[in-house]
């Protein structure tokens, strides 16, 4: 077996990809049939390039309006999960959702939720993946907006739906923008990521740790400006939820992940895990972006095992559960590291 297998046959967890983002696109360009939704090209593949989050945005936004009925949700779900199993050994996922996308265009709450929660349930049944969900705030929106959106996560809430986090252009929009819909969430018993630093200073991860309270960092490539940070985020084992290909893309030097800033983060000793953010929008799967990303950093296969166990550390699975990846993980990995060698 080659590296590259054995990076695609790695088990995973992953902490960071959004529902939206997920959608094959046959089945965007399906939904958009079945809906009437009149796309700018017959090749919806050909809608997944990009050179700027804004441009990005917009045709996250445009598949989001293909997902109408509670079945067109259940049906991208569990495609989602599918192919993290599939292309990359997927285990354990905690995914985003983006609520008021949908609700703005008049899609009850309980729709979106309930359809993700169908799809969700045929995968555990069907691939043995758990996969939980996380609300995300959409940045661009009011405040008040996303602490009603919180109130309806609260309100109807399936035991799937375990956190809030925020996501969207982050220049424009810090994070304590949203400082009332974490506290509600909070009180509520959600638990609490964000998206920070992906372009912005290292102002913000001060910001969400200590105003609004997260537990992990969705990205947070420009902690690197303020070693400071570095060092706290590293003494208090805070989880970096990084994605590769996604953030190329759109900030870094696309062709060249051997300068992405994920590197430097891991030689600092940050707890970083790798993830796909919004697969095929990307062209990519969580496969390739082990391979690509562990092959540019030349990490081995012990840094590697490092990251997915940080994986298991910092997912919102009981402790009953982590035990239980933890072990799975270390047999497969074993049984892989022989094959390696071989
Ligand atoms: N960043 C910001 N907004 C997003 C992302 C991301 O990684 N993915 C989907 N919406
Ligand atoms: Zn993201």
């Amino acid at each position: 077996m080659n590296y590259d297998e054995y990076l695609r046959r790695v088990p995973k967890v992953e902490l960071h990809c959004h529902f939206e983002g997920t959608v094959r696109p046959q089945t965007f360009a399906d939904l958009a049939r079945k809906h009437g939704v009149e796309l700018p090209t017959q090749d919806a593949d050909k809608l997944y390039d990009y050179d700027s989050i804004y441009e990005f945005l917009k045709i996250f936004a445009m598949v989001s309006s293909t997902l109408r009925d509670q079945e067109d949700f259940a049906r991208a779900a569990f495609e989602s999960i599918q192919d993290g199993v599939s292309l990359g050994n997927l285990k354990y996922r905690e995914m985003f959702f983006n609520p008021t996308l949908h609700t703005r265009r008049g899609i009850p709450y309980r729709t979106v939720v309930d359809g993700l929660v169908d799809g969700v349930r045929q995968a555990e049944r069907e691939l043995g993946v758990t996969c939980r969900l996380i609300a995300d705030v959409y940045r661009q929106d009011p405040p008040e907006m996303a602490r009603e959106m919180v109130e309806q996560v609260l309100e109807h809430r399936p035991d799937e739906v375990i956190g809030l986090g925020m996501d969207g252009a982050e220049a424009p929009d810090p994070p304590e923008k949203f400082v009332d819909a974490y506290r509600l969430a909070k009180q509520g018993g959600l638990r609490l990521t964000a998206h920070a630093c992906e372009d912005a200073p290292a102002q913000n991860i001060a910001t969400c740790l200590d105003v609004l309270g997260v537990e992990r960092i969705d990205h947070g490539y420009h902690v690197l400006g303020d070693p400071e940070l570095v060092k706290r985020t590293r003494d208090e084992g805070i989880t970096y939820t990084v994605c590769p290909t996604a953030t190329a893309v759109c900030y870094f030097d696309a062709d060249d992940l051997t300068k992405h800033p994920i590197r430097q983060m891991a030689d600092e000793g940050l707890k970083i895990m790798l993830n796909s953010d919004d697969p095929p929008m990307f062209h990519t799967d969580i496969g390739t972006e082990y391979v690509g990303m562990v092959n540019a950093a030349e990490w081995g296969p012990d840094r590697v095992r490092t990251f997915v166990m940080n994986g298991i550390d910092g997912s919102w699975a009981s402790d009953d559960e982590k035990r239980g990846l933890r072990q799975g993980f270390e047999r497969e990995l074993s049984a892989l590291d022989a094959e390696l060698e071989r």
